[in-house]
């Protein structure tokens, strides 16, 4: 009965999701302390007190009937907008307006917007290998071509001639997201300056126009002082997707924003398209009291020292163990190499241990899987005898 196009989407419903009820099955049997959940990129570290401050300032402060209504403008409150592109412009050099921004309903919902705002038909978006799985649900939701480029497991940066040789008259958009979940890699900006050459040249040479869309919710989360290239800079027909959703541990809140940069080719056509998809796509707008809260608490950022304590640890242990991965610059997640040909195999062995990590092939990488990190520290700890007993198996 349902619609044909979902019946493939509840078929292939995400094995994240699955994990995590998986988890919660464990944690009734064997008690919650015992089960180690790799599974999901929900922040466990909490919000900065900042925000739960300005909730209450907002609260008390503002009109009700204003901060709780629609808001004139589907793109957002025009003090939040200005904003934001105040924030952005101090930080990374750039020159936006409140014009520029769109708030959206975290970077999921950004992206959908934008993708409904620039994909025909059969329009192909180009994803590198490994990559956040639901790419593939939005381009299929506008009824794009998802165009994968293998992975490079050297480095995890792109394949850039792969690239090239991928692109074609009908590629309109491509996704990077870096700092990368699931491999916590950051594209160097010497990957990004050839990214934007190869997309430069092939404008020219198809005649067309090519969107950068950079996925970014990891923005602020890196270690070692690594420096994350802000991409409009590099590439004229960029679109920068944000949200607050791990930077200030607010995933359930919704919000985020897009960047459309006068720049962009017809930049006010895309961004009437975004404006009216956010209506349309049943968002209306990004939830105002969350718009209002962000804009508050603008220079605030989550303890980044929690996760990096947390990835040291689990770095260090499981390459005691014999495993490999590359360290991650960012994000809070560990790409590691399944001991394993199927990885799927090794999840299951895992289990065993009430260790709940997730298949590569669920990221169009198999052969690796990702532990995500953004537990506590106890956890990281305890685990490790598990994984212990675990690379017993294999090595
Ligand atoms: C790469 C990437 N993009 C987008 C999202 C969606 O995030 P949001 O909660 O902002 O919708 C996630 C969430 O984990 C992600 O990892």
């Amino acid at each position: 009965m349902i619609a044909e196009k979902m019946k493939n989407m509840v078929a292939n419903s995400s094995a994240i999701r699955a994990m995590f009820e998986e988890g919660n099955r464990l944690a009734k049997i064997y008690g919650a302390e015992n089960v180690f959940d790799f599974s999901l990129g929900n922040p466990n570290v909490p919000a900065p007190e900042a925000v739960k401050k300005a909730i209450f300032e907002l609260l008390e402060e503002e009109d009700p009937v204003a901060l709780h209504g629609y808001t004139n403008s589907n793109c957002g409150y025009g003090d939040v907008r200005e904003a934001v592109a105040v924030s952005l412009n101090e930080r990374f050099g750039t020159h936006f307006e409140g014009k520029n921004i769109v708030m959206t309903v975290g970077a999921a919902g950004g992206l959908n917007v934008i993708l409904k705002s620039l994909i025909n038909p059969g329009d192909e978006v180009i994803a590198f290998a490994p990559y956040f799985g639901e790419y593939r649900s939005y381009t299929n939701n506008y009824d794009g071509v998802l165009v994968e480029i293998s992975p490079n497991t050297e480095d995890f940066q792109p394949k850039l001639d792969e690239f090239e040789q991928k692109i074609t008259p009908k590629t309109k958009v491509v996704i990077v997201n870096t700092p990368n979940n699931p491999t916590g890699v950051v594209y160097s900006e010497e990957t990004i300056k050839k990214l934007a050459a190869v997309m430069e040249g092939k404008q020219k040479e198809f005649g067309t126009d090519i969107f950068l869309i950079s996925d970014e919710p990891y923005r602020e989360l890196v270690y070692d002082g690594v420096q994350v290239p802000y991409l409009t800079k590099y590439y004229a027909n960029t679109i920068v997707g944000y949200s607050y959703s791990k930077s200030l541990s607010l995933p359930g809140e919704r919000i985020g924003y897009l960047v459309i940069p006068d720049e962009v080719t017809d930049s006010e056509e895309v961004l009437a398209a975004a404006n009216v998809a956010t209506r349309i796509l049943g968002f209306v707008n990004a939830p105002t009291l969350q718009q209002k809260i962000v804009a508050k608490c603008m220079n605030e950022k989550t303890d980044i020292s929690y996760y990096d304590r947390n990835r040291e640890a689990l770095y260090q242990g499981l390459r005691d163990c014999g495993f490999s991965c590359i360290k991650p610059q960012g994000a809070f997640y560990l790409f590691v190499k399944s001991p394993v040909a199927d990885e799927k195999e090794f999840c299951a062995a895992a289990k065993k241990y009430n260790l709940l990590i997730v298949p590569g092939s669920s990221f169009a990488c198999p052969g690796y899987v990702r532990l995500a990190y953004c537990v506590s520290y106890e956890t990281i700890i305890n685990s490790l005898p598990k994984f212990r007993e675990l690379a017993k198996e294999y090595f």
